[in-house]
């Protein structure tokens, strides 16, 4: 289990990009003070989310959303419930916040 960054790292309605050990992207965003964990791939093209950095929601700061063609998802499921790949999902990253305030990666060895 690793640590990735601390829960004030990531703020209610944001979202922050982190490298995992095995190279890939993922990103966690806060939504009512429980965090959620995507592989930064989109369902449709599987390109990356985002165009700036760290901007994973949409305007309202309601929804996911793809810069490219602008599929959204549900923060807490990652399912496209609008866009070019709706019905689909995102690839959920399973995490674990920790009483020191950590959030932890599960690694697949566990
Ligand atoms: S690549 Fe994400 S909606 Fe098309």
């Amino acid at each position: 289990m690793k640590r990735i960054c601390m829960m004030e790292d990531i703020p209610e309605r944001e979202a922050r990009s982190f490298e995992t050990e095995d190279g890939d992207t993922i990103f966690i965003t806060q939504r009512d003070g429980a965090f959620f964990a995507y592989q930064n791939l989109c369902p449709h093209l599987q390109v990356e989310l985002e165009f700036l950095e760290n901007q994973f929601l949409d305007r309202d700061q309601e929804f996911i959303e793809c810069s490219t063609h602008g599929a959204l998802f549900d923060v807490e499921t990652g399912l496209c419930i609008s866009g070019p790949c709706q019905g689909d999902s995102l690839e959920k990253v399973q995490i674990q916040v920790h009483s020191d305030g950590g959030i932890y990666l599960e690694t697949e060895q566990e």
